[in-house]
């Protein structure tokens, strides 16, 4: 580290950025089981943000684990390793005065407390897509439920792997009996305010 001097004082701030694309910078955390709903959710806020006027970034588990986390698995070690390089991305676009929409199924307390902290806490909303498990499985869009109860996949989130729901998250979403427009429509009208300039 002695050999490495940052730059930051000669960049363009952040804040410099946010008055450019006339909006705040934050980190949407969508937390909850694969096939909860969190992807679908992410992409449809992307374009609506769009619509109005607002620039985002998705990052997506099963996009960046096919490229950047393409070494990684699932065991909690990697699990770690994965969110911890997701949050010093996140980092990298709330500097760019971005909204960034992160969908990780994120599966413990531990983990997003890691998130939270490389993010910071005034940037990071967790909003948890709290969709039952029986849900997830009969929807089992990948047919990874299936592949998981066989034993095809091991350490599966919700079958042989924990998922703690979070305590406080910033919004609930009950993906269950409501349709994907009115769960955008609920994470709008709470964001809505944090990435407004005032
Ligand atoms: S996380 O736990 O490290 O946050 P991440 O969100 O990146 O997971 O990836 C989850 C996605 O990987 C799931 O939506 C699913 O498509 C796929 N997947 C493959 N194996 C597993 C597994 N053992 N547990 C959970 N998801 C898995």
């Amino acid at each position: 580290m002695e050999n490495i001097h940052p730059i930051f004082d000669q960049l363009i701030s952040r804040s410099d950025k946010e008055e450019f694309l006339n909006q705040r910078a934050k980190v949407l955390w969508f937390t909850g089981l694969s096939g909860s709903g969190k992807s679908t959710i992410a992409s449809a806020l992307e374009k609506l943000l769009f619509s109005k006027g607002y620039l985002s970034q998705v990052l997506d588990g099963d996009n960046t684990r096919s490229g950047i986390n393409s070494n990684l698995g699932f065991d909690l070690n990697d699990r770690t390793e994965n969110i911890r390089r997701i949050a010093e991305i996140s980092k990298l676009f709330l500097d760019t005065g971005l909204i960034c929409i992160n969908s990780f199924v994120s599966p413990t307390i531990e983990i997003r407390k890691l998130a939270k902290e490389i993010i910071g806490k005034e940037n990071f909303i967790e909003i948890y897509v709290n969709t039952p498990l029986e849900v997830c499985e009969k929807r089992d869009v990948k047919g990874l439920y299936k592949k998981a109860r066989s034993g095809e996949i091991k350490s599966f989130t919700g079958i042989d792997s924990p998922f703690e729901a979070p305590i406080n998250p910033s919004l609930e979403i009950l993906t269950d009996g409501q349709s994907v427009e009115e769960s955008v429509e609920q994470v709008l009208e709470y964001i809505l305010p944090h990435i407004s300039l005032g």
